[in-house]
């Protein structure tokens, strides 16, 4: 396999130092604080993911058995309307997005030893034309990107604390998953485990809501 990314893939190691990411560590677990991380589970299986999950801004992705992947403006636990995404990871988007708007959601993913995260695609979003900006906190992880359809060749590559990840341009729909974290790699997070962030614009930005659309 090429140790090329996919075009419009790019990761950012060391994007943010040690410093950044002690603040960001502390805007999460202020999130956290009001929308609780909850235990998400897939459609129709309701299988639960073993990642727990999440989330800031304005929309949230959710999952569950019976409404699918979706996203909502509230915590599917509490009901309460997401907190908003931290003015430092807008920042952070606004470096890296090369995007005129905003993100609306801000996912939160906590892997603890075992988890992990199957091959997947980000489309449950209409704005196809902003990227996913993705950041690393905690322990490193073996993260692997594919290409836009489900059996083209993948690589696999190691995210550390601090890393930036864009899924933008041609490689917005690129397959990619976590096969493994690598517990006691990182001292950012205090109990361990690793956070990812992912920053996503969800709404065209023709202004049309189409969330309700079918
Ligand atoms: C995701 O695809 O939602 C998470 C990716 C990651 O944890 O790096
Ligand atoms: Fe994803």
């Amino acid at each position: 396999m090429a140790d090329e990314l996919p075009p419009g893939t790019r990761h950012l190691p060391g994007f943010l130092d040690r410093a950044a990411q002690e603040a960001l560590v502390e805007d999460i677990r202020a999130v956290a604080a009001r929308a609780p991380l909850y235990a998400p589970v897939m459609p129709r299986t309701g299988r639960p993911m073993s990642v727990r999950m999440t989330n800031c801004g304005p929309l949230g992705w959710v999952t569950d058995r019976e409404r699918g992947y979706r996203y909502q403006p509230t915590h599917p636990v509490t009901g309460a309307p997401w907190p908003p995404i931290p003015p430092r990871l807008l920042d952070l988007w606004a470096a890296v997005a090369d995007h005129p708007a905003p993100p609306e959601a801000c996912l939160v993913n906590f892997y603890e030893g075992s988890a992990r995260m199957g091959l997947h695609q980000d489309r449950d979003e209409q704005a196809l034309d902003a990227p996913v900006v993705s950041v690393s906190l905690g322990d490193a992880c073996l993260f692997r990107i594919g290409g836009a359809a489900r059996g083209e060749p993948t690589r696999s590559l190691r995210l550390e604390s601090g890393d930036v990840f864009v899924l933008g341009g041609e490689g917005r729909l690129a397959f990619h998953g976590v096969d493994r974290i690598y517990p006691g790699t990182s001292t950012l997070l205090r109990n361990g485990g690793r956070v990812n962030l992912t920053l996503r614009r969800v709404t065209a930005a023709d202004g049309q809501d189409r969330l309700t659309a079918s």
